[in-house]
């Protein structure tokens, strides 16, 4: 078999056309996971590792994606950390044991990926045999796991978790570095069942001014993806905007970003040599099909034959037609960049 395209495209290697896949792709937009959903709750299907390698492959039976994601959360550390998961009927995640003190940060359970979260590591083994194409691990960064820790769910303004950073940096740094090692050693984990890359979700950076990012959430992710070996690695911020000339500072492979960049803008300010992945705004999805073909060319054009994975801005929404998925990705398979040889 060829090296996979999405590889090649992380590696750095001048390709025709990138590779294409959706985050969140495995989801509510499709009517076989909605079914699956009536059936199982969201939390127990991330715990059977069977139903996760399912899940995972019903995109890829459906559309041509050169990419998988294993179908997991980023919050399931924080429920086997102490913290107490739910997730309400259209409430977003609950954790009903927040930490908001440095003796809340003492008593945070260890983390044992292989102990404590087997199920997406079941299932990149079932589908290291079973997909055709490269399967990608992720965890949450360790700042966005931060803030759903101390916040207890998801915010406007973040402001329990703020409050942490300046009130008792020392206990917050703890909170990071014990956060940074557990999803660590998750991805590290994932890569060892199968994973051929893996994704850190910093999702709530862009609540942070340049200043506390470089402080805070980048040395934190940096620390967790050194324990990462064998396999590319992406860092993903919601807001990648205005943090571009210091997101290497994370330490990743490649770099994901949201749909509000300018694609050229961003692989300028980047440099030629870093791999991104990005970066359609997942409401285009709703547009025309014109309209939508021409934002897909557009970005493929503006990023160039060298380093680029095609993906969305941000995950794919629940109401999100399937055809324009079709659309998308069949625009994506047809582009050509002038002038590079070798097809993928
Ligand atoms: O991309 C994929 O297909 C892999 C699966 C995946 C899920 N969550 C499945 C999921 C991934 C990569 C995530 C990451 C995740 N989870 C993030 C970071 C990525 C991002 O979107 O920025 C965050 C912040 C979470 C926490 C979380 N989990 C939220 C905020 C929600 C939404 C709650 C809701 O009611 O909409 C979830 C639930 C969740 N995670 C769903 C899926 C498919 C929806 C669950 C359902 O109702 O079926």
């Amino acid at each position: 078999m060829d090296r996979p395209l999405l590889l090649r495209a992380l590696a750095g290697e001048p390709l025709p056309r990138p590779p294409v896949w959706f985050m969140r792709q495995a989801g509510r937009y499709m009517p076989v996971y909605r079914e699956l959903r009536q059936k199982v709750s969201f939390l127990d299907l991330c715990a059977d590792g069977d139903l996760c390698a399912e899940v995972t492959l019903q995109p890829l039976r459906r559309f041509p994606f050169d990419a998988g994601i294993v179908f997991s959360d980023i919050l399931l550390p924080l429920d086997t950390m102490g913290l107490g998961l739910s997730f309400g009927k259209g409430m977003g995640p609950r954790l009903s044991n927040p930490v908001r003190s440095a003796a809340d940060v003492a008593a945070l359970k260890s983390f044992d990926p292989v102990r404590d979260c087997p199920a997406p590591l079941q299932a990149l083994r079932i589908l290291d045999e079973a997909a055709d194409v490269p399967i990608l691990g992720f965890a949450g960064a360790p700042f966005t796991m931060a803030c759903y820790a101390v916040e207890g769910g998801g915010s406007k303004d973040w402001i329990e978790t703020k409050k942490l950073m300046w009130r008792d940096p020392a206990a917050f740094q703890r909170l990071l570095d014990t956060l940074a090692d557990a999803v660590g050693d998750h991805l590290q984990a994932q890569v060892e069942a199968g994973a051929k890359a893996v994704q850190l979700f910093d999702t709530w950076a862009g609540a942070l001014s340049v200043d506390d990012l470089r402080r805070w959430a980048l040395p934190a992710a940096a620390r967790a993806l050194s324990r990462v070996k064998g396999a590319p690695t992406l860092y993903f911020t919601r807001d990648s905007g205005p943090f571009l000339p210091w997101l290497h500072e994370a330490g990743s492979d490649a770099i994901g970003l949201d749909w509000r960049v300018d694609m050229a803008h961003a692989r300028g300010i980047l440099g030629p040599d870093v791999p991104v992945q990005g970066n359609l705004d997942p409401i285009a999805l709703y547009a025309g099909h014109d309209e939508l073909v021409a934002r897909t060319n557009a970005i493929c054009r503006a990023a160039g034959p060298r380093g680029h994975v095609f993906n969305l801005g941000h995950g794919i929404t629940p109401a999100t037609p399937m055809d324009a998925v079709d659309t998308v990705i069949a625009a994506v398979r047809a582009f050509r960049h002038d002038g590079v040889e070798a097809a993928g």
